[in-house]
């Protein structure tokens, strides 16, 4: 009888620990929108670390930010790792992200401070690099193209259909292109750009970085992408050129925030101040994750595109990172751009 009894009450007590406090503190539900490869080091690299269960998923910085929203009644993430810095600071305009000071800030650059400060301490740049786009050499050859080295060189007839990059909606990457554009050439010339690169588009694609994936196979010309991108698909092996373009360009500010009301708030601010080592950003080369890390102390590789060398522009992060003016843009090019014949 007593034995039937603890029978009975063995599924209840296994209940029970499954929503006590310790079994909640080994779990923690990570969002990335950085590259797969990265993103997956990251997980297993800190679950190696202190044997807490990550649960990852990865999403386009555009995309993430929607989920976000979508789960703001409810959060399921506790933390978002990688992708383009605006979105991160619309995030926090829009409260759904946890202010944090990390003790590991005193190593981090100015440039990753400023994005933090900026963002009330929600949100903290954890790499940083330039857009551009790179090419298939063969498959640019093969076509008897001439070699691009500008942006105004992309709107060129004999470009059509030859041009991939993603959707600003979706992706930081593509925003970013977008926002640069915009500040580049002004407003109304830099939308005059985007329908007249848009005649040239094979295909928006959802992720930042497919436009030279697909170039890299073969499947495609030229991919507009940040540089570093571009310079893992030749470190690689594959036949693919990288270009600053002349006119000067962008850059991006890679993101970590906390999610506000996330489930599992130690775990996710052990991981944020892991993430903001120098030894675990140098892990990034590990996996060609050719980024500027933010962590003074992080060795960055002899191929990483050296951004002293590279005409920035001095891109305005608190006004393309504000909800009003990203919803603004993306609506534009939604309206005027995308809908438009190629
Ligand atoms: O592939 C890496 C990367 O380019 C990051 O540097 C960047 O933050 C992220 O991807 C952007 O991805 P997406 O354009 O898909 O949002």
């Amino acid at each position: 009888m007593k034995n039937i009894r603890l029978l009975l009450l063995a599924p209840l007590v296994l209940a029970g620990s499954v929503s006590s406090p310790l079994y909640a503190a080994e779990k923690l539900t990570y969002y990335c929108s950085a590259q797969e490869d990265w993103c997956q080091l990251m997980a297993t690299g800190f679950e190696e670390a202190t044997g807490i269960k990550v649960n990852m998923t990865r999403k386009s910085s555009g995309e993430t930010l929607a989920q976000l929203k979508a789960e703001s009644s409810n959060p399921k993430g506790d933390i978002w790792w990688g992708g383009t810095g605006d979105p991160h600071l619309q995030a926090a305009e829009e409260g759904l992200l946890a202010a944090y000071e990390s003790p590991m800030r005193g190593e981090q650059n100015d440039w990753a401070i400023k994005q933090s400060e900026s963002a009330g301490n929600q949100t903290i740049g954890i790499y940083s690099g330039a857009l551009g786009y790179g090419y298939n050499e063969d498959v640019l050859t093969a076509n008897n193209l001439p070699v691009p080295a500008c942006w105004s060189d992309l709107l060129k007839p004999e470009y059509k259909g030859h041009v991939q990059m993603a959707n600003p909606n979706s992706s930081g990457t593509a925003y970013t292109t977008l926002a640069t554009i915009v500040q580049l050439f002004g407003e109304d010339e830099g939308f005059e750009f985007m329908k007249g690169l848009h005649k040239n588009i094979n295909q928006y694609t959802k992720s930042g970085s497919a436009p030279i994936k697909a170039a890299a196979r073969g499947e495609n010309t030229i991919g507009i992408v940040f540089m570093h991108d571009a310079v893992k698909q030749a470190a690689s092996g594959f036949p693919i050129k990288v270009v600053a373009p002349c006119e000067g360009t962008g850059y991006e500010i890679g993101g970590m925030s906390l999610i506000k009301d996330g489930r599992n708030p130690e775990n996710a601010q052990k991981f944020y101040d892991w993430a903001l080592t120098a030894d675990v950003q140098t892990r990034a080369l590990e996996v060609n994750a050719f980024q500027v890390m933010s962590n003074k102390g992080a060795t960055s590789s002899p191929k990483a595109p050296d951004l002293a060398s590279i005409k920035l522009i001095d891109y305005d992060f608190k006004k393309y990172g504000s909800s009003a003016e990203r919803k603004r843009l993306l609506k534009k090019w939604d309206d005027e751009v995308s809908v438009l014949p190629q």
